[in-house]
């Protein structure tokens, strides 16, 4: 790793940028699921990915998640490049500087609310004290203070994405990332775990990037970033109550409404 020169609209707060970043599958037939994409997230942006099946949402996130690989292009991680860090590092990258919530809670089933929340603490060596203290501030905090002794099978789904989310922040992450995480939920919990991570970014500033299929929960962020066939087609950013789609939106046919797919 190397610190670099951040150029074009990249600054040291950005937290992510994403420069002419390709991936290419290689399993049996090729795929360019990422077409040079350029991106760049602050600190404190709440964004929603949005579109079609097979778009590359997912894998635009597992690179932001430094959970794979690029095939080119860069990965700067608060203005290092980590496109090509080893896996070692990686890992303690992951740890140290992103928190994740995915489709299903894979919070650990032995384990009570409050120990699957202190899990990435303890992995980052800190004490158990301070990780029990923490753990429940924040269980507290995703309004689950009545259940941290439950396990993952004595709570709702709503509840264990809860959990979840507690989980994602317990190492103070640069950034959370989210992939459907409300898939699973009904639109009344999605809606709640939402309003739940909007608080969130209100009140700690907390940076998120959550995909969606979902228009009405990507309206519930300040950003929505539009894929299709691995490139970036639209930006719709907030203005009040409105989303204002930037100059460089293809919108297409539909002349500028937010597409739901
Ligand atoms: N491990 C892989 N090996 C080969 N091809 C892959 C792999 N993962 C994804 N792809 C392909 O890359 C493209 C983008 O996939 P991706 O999972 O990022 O889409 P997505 O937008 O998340 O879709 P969905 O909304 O269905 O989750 C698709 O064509 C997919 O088939
Ligand atoms: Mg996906």
């Amino acid at each position: 790793m190397h610190e670099v020169t951040l150029g074009m609209n990249g600054t040291t707060e950005d937290i992510i940028v994403l420069r002419d970043l390709s991936k290419v599958y290689k399993d049996g037939v090729e795929v360019l699921a990422l077409d040079r994409i350029n991106l760049d997230i602050a600190a404190g942006e709440f964004v929603a990915i949005v579109g079609p099946s097979g778009s590359g949402k997912s894998t635009l996130l597992n690179m932001v998640g430094l959970l794979d690989t690029p095939t080119s292009g860069q990965i700067l991680l608060k203005g290092i490049d980590v496109s090509r860090a080893s896996p070692n590092e990686r890992a303690r990258l992951r740890n140290k500087e992103l928190g994740f919530v995915f489709q299903y809670h894979h919070l650990i089933p032995e384990f009570t609310a409050l120990e699957n929340v202190m899990m990435p603490m303890l992995i980052a060596g800190k004490k158990e004290s301070e990780a029990r203290v923490r753990a429940r501030e924040l269980l507290v905090s995703v309004g689950l203070g009545e259940r941290m002794d439950n396990r993952p099978n004595q709570l709702s789904g709503g509840q264990s994405q809860r959990v979840a989310v507690a989980r994602a922040l317990v190492n103070g992450p640069s950034i959370v990332i989210g992939d459907e995480l409300t898939g699973n939920l009904d639109t009344k919990s999605s809606q709640l775990i939402y309003d739940l991570l909007r608080d969130l970014n209100k009140r700690i500033n907390q940076t998120f990037i959550l995909v969606t299929h979902d228009m009405v929960l990507a309206e519930k962020t300040d950003r929505i970033i539009r894929i299709v066939d691995g490139r970036i087609v639209c930006e719709m950013r907030r203005q009040g109550d409105e989303f204002v789609a930037s100059e460089k939106c293809d919108l297409g046919e539909d002349g500028g409404e937010i597409r739901r797919d």
